[in-house]
Order: C-alpha cells, then sequence, then structure tokens
C-alpha cells in the first residue's frame, strides 16, 4: 500500500490496493492508522460492488443504518446519493457539514463509491478540523473549550432535501419534519479523542444552531467566523471523481461539500457509513 498525499493538509490517495479482495487484519489497521493521520483517503480505479464496499466500510467501524435518510430498498446500510439530469433543485450535502451530526451517536466515518459520474464537475471538498481547531486564537479556544454546540435536523430537512417530486424520481429522500430530527442534541464543540488526544472542531454548518449557554442571534455571528475560518483554503482539498474511485473519510475531524456544477448530467454514488465511539467518551477525553 503506498500513500501519496493530495495536499501538505489533509488527503491520501492509496495505490497498490485491490479492493476487491478480502482485507486482512493488517490492512485494516493500515487504513485506519493512514484515516486518522490524513483525514481523507482516496481509492482510484476499484469499481466496487456492494459487498466489497461493505468489506471495505467494515475495516473501519461497524457499519451503522443511518435514521431519517431512505436507504436502498434491499440494504438498508447503504444510500444511494443520486441526482438525476433533469433534476435541477440543489445537492444533498450542498453545502458545509459531516455527516448526521445531529444523531444521538454521529457516524465516525463514510465511504464513498462512485457509480456514474458527469463529464465534468461535481467534485467533493473535504476541510481537515483538527488544524481548524489548531489555528483557533487562544481566546476563542477557551470560549469553545469544555462548551457544547446544539445539532437540530430540521435546518437540513427544511432547506436541502430535495422537492418532494425529485424524491419521487429517484433522488436521495429524507424525512422531513420528523420530531426526533429537530429536537436538540447537545455534543462538544471541540472532539477531543480519548486514544490520541488529538482535538478538532466539531461544528456543522448545516446543523448547529446556538452553542449551549447563549442565543441563537449570540451565537450566528460567531459560527458564521468559526465557518470561514474551518473552510480557509489551507485546511482544504478538492475530490476530482474519476470512475471507480472510492473515499473514505473522518467525520469527526472534516466537514464536507458537494459541489452542485453539473446540471444536465446524472451523478450516482453509494453510501456506506461506520461507527465510532460514544461521544461520551470523547466529551470524558476533554
Ligand atoms: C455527502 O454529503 O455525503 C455526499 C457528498 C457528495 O455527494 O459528494
Amino acid at each position: 500500500m503506498q500513500e501519496h498525499p493530495i495536499t501538505g493538509t489533509i488527503g491520501a490517495e492509496i495505490a497498490g490496493l485491490d479492493l476487491k479482495a478480502p482485507i486482512s487484519d493488517d490492512l485494516g489497521r493500515d487504513l485506519r492508522d493512514a484515516l486518522s493521520r490524513r483525514l481523507v483517503l482516496v481509492f482510484r480505479d476499484q469499481h466496487l460492488d456492494i459487498a466489497a464496499q461493505k468489506r471495505l466500510t467494515a475495516a473501519f467501524g461497524a457499519p451503522v443504518e443511518l435514521p431519517y435518510i431512505v436507504p436502498m430498498a434491499d440494504d438498508a446500510q447503504v444510500v444511494r446519493v443520486l441526482k438525476e439530469a433533469d433534476d435541477h433543485s440543489g445537492t444533498f450535502g450542498g453545502d458545509w457539514h459531516s455527516d448526521m451530526s445531529f444523531v444521538a451517536e454521529p457516524p465516525a466515518g463514510s465511504v464513498l463509491n462512485a457509480v456514474q459520474l458527469p463529464p465534468f464537475g461535481g467534485d467533493t471538498l473535504f476541510a481537515n478540523q483538527v488544524l481548524a481547531w489548531d489555528h483557533l486564537s487562544p481566546g476563542l479556544k477557551d470560549l469553545l473549550d469544555g462548551r457544547d454546540a446544539i445539532h437540530v435536523g430540521k435546518p437540513y430537512g427544511v432547506k436541502w432535501a430535495p422537492p418532494a417530486d425529485t424524491q419521487s424520481r429517484g433522488a436521495i429522500r429524507m424525512t422531513r419534519l420528523d420530531p426526533e430530527a429537530d429536537r436538540e442534541r447537545f455534543h462538544p464543540a471541540v472532539l477531543t479523542d480519548p486514544v490520541t488526544g488529538r482535538r478538532s472542531l466539531y461544528l456543522n454548518p448545516i446543523y448547529v444552531t446556538r452553542f449551549d449557554g447563549m442565543t441563537e442571534a449570540e451565537s450566528r455571528p460567531l459560527l458564521d467566523v468559526l465557518r470561514n475560518h474551518a473552510t480557509r483554503p489551507e485546511f482544504c482539498m478538492r475530490l476530482r471523481w474519476t470512475p471507480g474511485t472510492v473515499v473514505v473519510w473522518d467525520n469527526y475531524a472534516t466537514l464536507h461539500y458537494a459541489v452542485n456544477d453539473y446540471a444536465g448530467h446524472r451523478r450516482e454514488l453509494l453510501r456506506t457509513t461506520f461507527a465510532g465511539r460514544p461521544i461520551a467518551d470523547w466529551r470524558a477525553a476533554a
């Protein structure tokens, strides 16, 4: 397995592997190690079927079935991230976010496997949130350390879920206005890894509505400053998808953004997600 950094700060292309073959314990350990250092791993020319994608996912953590997103009919662990050529609405994941931070135990990471790509555009951006934390001023670190941010699913459901007619044509389908998704979840604004001590800014620009102990109006300007800081170009990489590409990313330490610039073309990828340690363990490590 060879590791080729994509930028100086985030991402690696992993070469020399055929992910259709079984993943040994040693290889699984090397892949987890690479993910913890590079945060986004890109595997080219893999053309994985769903069984191989699930084996890869399981090498990183226990596969999870996420609520609120309608999975594939015959496999509850797999979500089809699909936008049809004639769908002129927004795109799933079309703003900076980490996946599903509004659930009690957000997934540790995601795997996205290209099925059909537009001839241009449809890239995915990723931002390193370990660096985002490291480069905050001491004053802002003091304010955020030990403070919870409040995540709510509703903004996604209302603002970004494709309209009902699009959903019925096969685009990704999300529950809207579910009281469970719309309840407030408290997660630390900075996550401290219980094993490595790694710290990452954990503020989701789509789902975080405010900080604990502060109103939405007080939190908004601060959240805007932090979003701009967290997505500074120096912290980012841009993934150009090619046929057969598979990507794995760390949801606790990155944000990502699906670029909606391929109108008139179909884009389809398959997404699986894996679990990490309970948020309570990260809270205890802080
Ligand atoms: C996602 O947000 O999980 C999808 C990203 C993408 O489609 O590039």
